[in-house]
């Protein structure tokens, strides 16, 4: 396949970010990279998630993929939130079907205090040398991104995944000490390694909160929106786009806004005008279609699609995407019908 950096840039998301006008909605998928695509299954037979990632010239592979195949206006890195805490001392896999599994949880100051600071130059140069050849390559913006402290807190302390975060929530509540220590160290690595893919090169970033839906909105604002904005506070001078998201952050929207972000995310449980019209049109919105409407019949998809279009009401500020990842049974054709729809149905409305 050609490369397509002759073409002319396609600036239409970084555009829709800033909340200018744009010739159509612009739209690209969480996981975009992934198992439903043939390609990626097989280098996945070759390699672990975890050698496409620390591979440039093969996170650069990977990244490009979806650009090339479905048209979407923006790339996203190739890589994990679990990658900035192997060089912390952390160990841990990547199981298939199941996520990150921690060798050994922190549950105590001395596990804490033992995290290494990050130095993203001298510990992930890879992921750096990846985002300047894809620079080179793509005609299109390059988001990176990282996990956010709450949510590599919770990976850290449960061990792998959970459906009630109990034990996070347990230290949180009974050790405000160990849990400050532990979101502050975080909020240092996080941002140090937001700042230096900026550096690099990515032209925007998206901070993933995917579990932080699991607090009250009371909860929150107490042992989470401190260490957000902080580290918010620490991105601002970048210059580029921040995209805030979360799943199942429906009651959280507005104390995200206060936390930051010039983009907040929204997953498909909320009717993406009402929320729009909740944190007020002075921060741009992305979403939110099921990911599992794609598994259903097209006419579905439309539908789906049509009402999150019309909800957004041609205002700019609105980029396209699912609630949440791509699943792995999508059909890649599918995806790209959306990409397409999407583009037409707006194209000068
Ligand atoms: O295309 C992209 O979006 C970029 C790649 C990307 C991956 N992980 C690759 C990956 C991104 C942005 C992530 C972020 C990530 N990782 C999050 C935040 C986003 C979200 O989904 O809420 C989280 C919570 C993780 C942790 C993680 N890693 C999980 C829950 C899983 C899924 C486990 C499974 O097998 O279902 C992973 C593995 C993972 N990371 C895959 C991919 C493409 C699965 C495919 C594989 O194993 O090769």
């Amino acid at each position: 396949m050609s490369t397509d950096k002759n073409e002319v840039f396609n600036d239409r998301f970084l555009k829709a970010c800033r909340r200018e006008r744009t010739d159509c909605t612009p739209i690209w998928f969480m996981r975009q990279a992934g198992r439903y695509q043939p390609e990626y299954r097989r280098l996945r037979e070759k390699y672990s998630l975890m050698d496409l990632a620390t591979n440039p010239e093969l996170c650069a592979e990977v990244t490009l993929l979806p650009v090339r195949q479905l048209g979407v206006d923006a790339a996203i890195l190739f890589s994990d939130i679990m990658l900035p805490l192997g060089p912390m001392g952390v160990r841990f896999q990547i199981q298939e079907g199941v996520g990150p599994v921690i060798d050994r949880p922190l549950r105590d100051l001395k596990a804490i205090e033992r995290l290494r600071p990050l130095v993203p130059q001298e510990d992930l140069p890879f992921v750096l040398e990846a985002i300047c050849i894809l620079r080179k390559e793509l005609s299109v913006p390059l988001i990176g991104f990282a996990g956010a402290p709450f949510t590599l807190a919770s990976y850290l302390i449960e061990g792998g995944p959970s459906r009630t975060f109990h034990r996070t929530k347990a230290l949180m509540f009974s050790r405000p000490d160990v849990w400050r220590a532990l979101l502050e160290k975080l909020v240092e690595a996080v941002a140090a390694f937001l700042q230096a893919q900026v550096r690099a090169g990515a032209q925007a970033l998206q901070i993933f909160d995917s579990w932080v839906g699991c607090l009250s909105p009371r909860d929150y604002e107490q042992f989470v929106l401190p260490f957000m904005q902080k580290l918010f506070s620490q991105l601002k001078g970048l210059d580029v786009p921040l995209i805030h998201f979360g799943v199942g952050t429906g009651h959280l929207l507005k104390l995200m806004k206060r936390a930051g972000g010039d983009v907040i995310g929204l997953d498909w449980r909320v009717p993406l005008g009402g929320a729009w019209a909740e944190l007020g049109f002075d921060v741009a919105v992305q979403g939110n279609l099921d990911p599992a409407a794609l598994l259903g019949p097209w006419d579905l998809v439309e539908q789906g699609a049509s009402e999150i279009l019309r909800q957004a009401g041609g205002r700019p500020g609105h980029i396209f995407n699912l609630g949440h990842g791509v699943l792995p049974d999508t059909s890649p054709d599918r995806l790209k019908r959306l990409v397409d729809f999407v583009h037409e149905i707006t194209r000068g409305a």
